[in-house]
């Protein structure tokens, strides 16, 4: 059977759709393969968010095509995911060696299509057709990657998006938001604490939008904190997260569930984009400020210890130096642990592609820099806190930058490394930090659960 290898761009929802595919895959019969050089089949999942993600995938499509075409020459190339959706057959035609550009509601069809092309029956195949019910088909796990137990799962539980920002192309590339079924997302978190989880994050691109028109309200909570309740009765599971919600439609019962469910870690990301109520007004963000501000309060008043992380967009159409300074200032106040740190990208069919007042790289460049510094202090200092505490952490494995050790994340979403063995893998342990690094915690085990 041939080989696969499955490279992707972008967010958490991607790394999830890629695994889902490579599982429906395995079950097909593919094994694996080590790197994209020695696979049969190639498959790039790809992220449209920016026009950089973009360049990267075409690129590297380019430069593997190539080495292919030097080497074996019968390697099978596909785009999968957000580019494949809206750029669509235009891929193949622009680079050839492509066969399969395989939209977002399509993912469930690889196997069938990659048989298609294995077997010679068709050159080229192009799926971007919207389908209803797609939504559940992202529900497939390896169970094992690389040898390596999957101690944190993903879980997707919805798919679009319907808030159009006008700086964002995802509603155009995932379609409108569907959600799966409360009952299907439990079983397939039980499935995965029998494979060895103990730690589920829920995923969508608005979490606390999910099933908001398909389900009531029950007892003043929303179907997301419904399925929270659900999720977090799974035995086994012993930590919950979810990512990302949207700050709009942020309610109150979404605040108390930090308070109320055990299980729910207190690490929360929420995307707050500018920190002017003129630049959120023209993303179409639906909240200001204040209000961003006001829920900041009530989650560190539910859980003071929570962590906190965000999505900042630096130089959007129009944006002043008052309005960047604005967004200084929010970050300077909210006081985040850390963020992810964006200039803006005019992207196509987009609405704020077509404003007036696109910034030069330069100023957004300069502007990036800028919030870096604040963000990058505001965060040494707040892992700084942590140091001389006892954090409890789940070991997810050896540490990426230094296999030699080990490294788990806490409650609070900080990665600990610390000196461990294959015997804390999946532990839930308590550690003593004793220093940080750049956004990483060190520490000793204080106490080894089993020990
Ligand atoms: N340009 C720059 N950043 C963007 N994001 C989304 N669209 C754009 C764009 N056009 C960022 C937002 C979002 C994150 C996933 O990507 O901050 O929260």
């Amino acid at each position: 059977m041939p080989t696969v290898f499955i490279k992707t761009y972008g967010c958490q929802m991607n790394e999830r759709d890629s695994e889902a595919v490579a599982a429906q895959l395995a079950e097909r019969g593919y094994s694996l393969a080590a790197s994209a050089q020695t696979a049969d089949v190639v498959l790039l999942n790809t992220c449209s968010v920016r026009d950089l993600a973009e360049q990267k995938a075409i690129g590297k499509m380019t430069e593997l095509a190539a080495k292919n075409r030097k080497t074996k020459g019968n390697a099978i190339f596909g785009y999968l995911g957000c580019m494949a959706q809206s750029r669509g057959a235009q891929l193949v035609q622009d680079q050839p060696d492509v066969r399969l550009v395989l939209g977002t509601q399509k993912f469930h069809r690889a196997a069938d299509y990659l048989d298609e092309l294995v077997q010679g029956r068709q050159r080229s195949i192009v799926d971007t057709e919207e389908e209803v019910g797609s939504q559940n088909t992202i529900k497939e796990h390896l169970t094992t990657l690389g040898g390596k137990t999957q101690i944190t799962s993903f879980v997707s539980i919805m798919q679009g998006c319907n808030q159009y920002c006008t700086f964002c192309i995802v509603p155009y590339t995932r379609g409108q938001e569907r959600s799966r079924p409360i009952a299907e997302i439990v079983e397939e978190v039980r499935r995965q604490v029998v494979n060895g989880a103990r730690e589920v994050t829920l995923l969508g691109q608005i979490v606390n939008s999910y099933a908001k028109r398909e389900l009531p309200f029950i007892d003043g909570k929303s179907p997301f904190v419904q399925l929270l309740e659900a999720v977090s009765a799974v035995e086994g599971i012993e930590r919950v997260r979810f990512t990302s919600p949207h700050p709009k439609g942020y309610g109150d019962d979404l605040v108390e569930a930090y308070a109320r469910l055990p299980k729910l870690c207190q690490s929360a990301h929420i995307p707050v984009q500018s920190g002017s109520n003129r630049i959120l007004k023209l993303m179409h963000r639906g909240y200001t400020t204040e209000r961003f501000l006001e829920l900041v309060g009530k989650l560190r008043a539910a859980r003071p210890d929570i962590g906190l992380t965000t999505d900042i967009i630096v130089g959007f159409p129009g944006e002043t130096e008052e309005d960047f300074d604005q967004t200084l200032t929010l970050a300077r106040e909210v006081r985040f642990d850390n963020a992810y740190m964006f200039k803006y990208s005019p992207r196509r069919d987009t609405p704020a592609a077509a404003m007036e007042g696109q910034l030069s790289d330069e100023v957004k460049e300069d502007r990036l820099a800028r919030l870096l510094n604040v963000i990058n202090t505001i965060g040494a200092e707040r892992y700084e806190t942590c140091v001389g505490r006892r954090m409890e952490i789940l070991v997810e494995g050896p540490s990426k930058r230094n296999p030699l050790t080990w490294s788990g994340r806490t409650r609070c979403n900080k990665i600990v490394v610390f000196d461990g063995s294959n015997r804390h893998l999946g532990q839930l342990m308590d550690v003593d930090i004793t220093r940080n690094g750049s956004f990483t915690l060190y520490g000793d085990p204080a106490i080894l659960n089993g020990d």
